[in-house]
């Protein structure tokens, strides 16, 4: 069989007889024992893929392990990680290369431990089919309903069922059949095509690259057939061409041009185009290729255009035909992938990244959360590692895209923890949402600055946070009487007052404390706003929510003032006897007990709360306003 198969020495000579056979991009999807890496290394090794020296070794590798089992030299070739063989089980995704005479593949090998997922979705992103791996014993399980949702959720619209370990249920047909209905009927409901569904040994190579006669009631082709002749049309051509801009080049004064891949498309000299964000239009001069000038362009190609005019196109902007655009919108409908240990929390402030544009953004309503087993939409308030959900966002600025189901290129984004750097989610989508028009910012004739004049001070917030009983109200209390003896008009927002009140519905989970947080930043705007000096006590523990209420006011009006002192210090004064009971276990998501405090890492004032009388940190914070204004 392998004679058919044929050997490609390297990515490059992979690639470069690229254009004479056509190419499937597949991702293979199974759980840590389904047998995935021996299956993988079946195609590679009977086709030809893996040198002799590699086998030399993996033998090696294999006897010095003492792990022999029937296949595990095949899933040694595969596992390529010291700390997936360490721990006997596939982390990252790694893409491997292939041909027969019919076709060439890449294919996504990627983990099936729960918490890689993020690593399925990278590998499945780039997919057009995937290979679901199921052990014939266990049947469908919820990873295996997982990975076929995030396939799904990806934009694959087919899928194989592999159906492995047929030799230790005596090659029968029946467990095959009904696993094989169960997962038509799944998939069929995540909107894929009717699966095909195989019977196959990996260690026995049966239905792998040939039948070998193990399973004579099953007529159809082997693994290998099956992927040469599978029909994938090509994706993106529901959208025409577009290139997100990575950059605007000015090298000379006398030439300008927009540089990116493009993402779907064709486009030629001479032909419209436009902005998408601003909608200017032009014609394209010059398309620049990496070896010089080109006619034409296409998908995938790295290019530079110089358009006939001067039109105003940036980063993050894509060109595109000038009719059937892509969106353009700050507020959008999508599927949600957690992929983050801590869970999401709506309004929570992000990096989003969508293709070469990043804003800030927040997700305003997690509208359902998708269970994974039933294909339920269950109600969420956050989504945890792993999660999926369908979810609207709000961008700081307007973003250009496609919905994902035309464009997988332009319609999908990531999320960025804006203090880990850590990718947190992987999103596709739907649809733009238009802000409601009718609601517009009024500017007001009585502005900011008449109402600061008129009280004849420079309003501020002093954002007091801490934990519980590190005496944040009682030097806010005091800091107040004393700025309203020197004439001074303020207001004290404080979080237990608030939460009687316009927090009243709130707990404290942590998404409880973030919407906390960011009602009582946009109440103190408000404040900031009618000219006050506005003094807020909360506990507000995370950074992210008081870089936000940073963020929504002028450089200089947020002093942030950290009340430090020891939890001991704090749980030792206990003023409202709450320590005590978080203690005993009687008051949940305690600040400090077992809710996180998260201390700034740079505010304006740090006052030492257990070294320090109150009436000397409010000096502290008198001098601090002094210095800073004429007060
Ligand atoms: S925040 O986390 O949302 O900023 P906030 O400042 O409003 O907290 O908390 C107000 C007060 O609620 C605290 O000072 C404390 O007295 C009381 N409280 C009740 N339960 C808790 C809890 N689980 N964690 C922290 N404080 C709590």
């Amino acid at each position: 069989m392998s004679a058919g198969l044929e050997r490609a020495s390297g990515i490059e000579a992979f690639l470069s007889c690229e254009e004479r056979r056509d190419l499937l991009r597949f991702v293979i999807c199974g759980s840590v024992d389904d047998g995935k890496s021996t299956l993988l290394g079946r195609l590679l090794r009977d086709s030809n893929q893996v040198r002799e020296d590699q086998i030399q070794e993996t033998a090696e590798e294999v006897r010095a392990s003492g792990k022999h089992s029937p296949g595990m030299d095949l899933a040694f070739l595969v596992d390529g990680l010291q700390d997936e063989r360490d721990q006997g089980i596939t982390i990252d995704v790694a893409y491997r290369y292939f041909g027969t005479a019919q076709r060439k593949f890449i294919v996504a090998d990627t983990p099936g431990h729960e918490q890689y997922t993020r690593n399925m979705a990278t590998g499945a992103s780039t997919a057009d089919l995937a290979v679901i791996l199921v052990d014939a014993r266990k049947g469908i399980v919820s990873q295996t309903r997982r990975h076929t949702c995030i396939a799904a959720l990806v934009g694959i619209r087919q899928a194989i069922l592999v159906v492995n370990k047929m030799d230790l249920v005596g090659y029968n047909e029946a467990p095959f059949r009904s696993i094989y209905s169960e997962f038509a009927e799944f998939a069929g409901r995540l909107g894929m095509q009717p699966a095909h569904a195989i019977p196959v040994s990996a260690t026995e190579g049966e239905n792998v690259l040939v039948s070998r006669g193990h399973t004579p009631w099953y007529g159809g082709p082997a693994l290998i057939r099956l992927l040469e002749s599978v029909d994938v049309s090509p994706r993106n051509q529901e959208t025409g061409f577009r290139l997100p801009v990575q950059r605007g080049n000015r090298p000379a004064p006398d030439f300008r041009g927009y540089s990116g891949t493009i993402a779907s498309g064709v486009i030629r000299t001479g032909l419209q185009v436009k902005s998408s964000l601003s909608g200017n239009q032009s014609r394209v001069a010059r398309i620049l290729g990496p070896s010089g000038d080109l006619d034409a362009a296409s998908a995938g190609q790295a290019v530079t255009l110089v358009l006939t005019d001067e039109i105003d196109i940036s980063r993050g902007d894509i060109i595109a035909t000038i009719h059937g655009g892509p969106e353009v919108a700050d507020q959008f409908a999508a599927d949600v992938l957690w992929m983050d240990g801590h869970p999401l929390l709506p309004e929570r402030p992000y990096w989003i990244q969508i293709g070469t544009a990043s804003a800030t953004a927040q997700i305003t309503e997690i509208t359902h959360r998708l269970d994974v087993n039933t294909l339920g939409r269950m109600a969420a308030k956050d989504l945890k590692q792993n999660e999926i959900g369908y979810c609207k966002l709000s961008l700081d600025r307007l973003a250009t895209f496609d919905p994902f189901s035309h464009n997988r290129n332009t319609g999908g984004f990531v999320l960025v923890d804006k203090f880990t750097n850590a990718t947190v989610a992987a999103g596709m989508i739907r649809f733009g949402l238009r802000r409601a028009s009718n609601v517009v910012w009024r500017r007001m004739k009585i502005d900011k600055a008449a109402r600061a004049r008129a009280k004849g001070q420079s309003p501020r917030i002093l954002w007091f946070t801490g934990l519980s009983g590190a005496g944040k109200s009682t030097i806010a209390d005091r800091l107040e009487q004393n700025l309203a003896a020197a004439g001074r008009h303020t207001y004290l927002l404080d979080g237990d007052n608030v939460r009687h009140g316009l927090s009243r519905d709130l707990g404290f989970t942590d998404p409880d404390r973030v919407e906390n947080i960011r009602r009582v930043a946009e109440a103190a705007r408000l404040m900031l706003d009618a000219g006050l000096i506005v003094i807020v006590s909360l506990i507000s523990p995370f950074r992210s929510e008081r870089a936000m209420a940073r963020s929504m006011v002028s450089r200089g009006e947020f002093i942030e003032v950290f009340v430090d002192a020891p939890l001991e210090v704090c749980e030792e004064r206990d003023p409202k006897g709450l320590y005590r009971k978080a203690r005993a276990g009687k008051l949940p998501n305690f600040t400090g007990i077992d809710s996180a405090y998260e201390p700034p890492n740079s505010p304006e004032i740090i006052l030492k709360s257990a070294e320090h009388s109150p009436d000397e940190l409010v000096e502290q914070v008198v001098r601090y306003l002094r210095n800073i204004e004429e007060y």
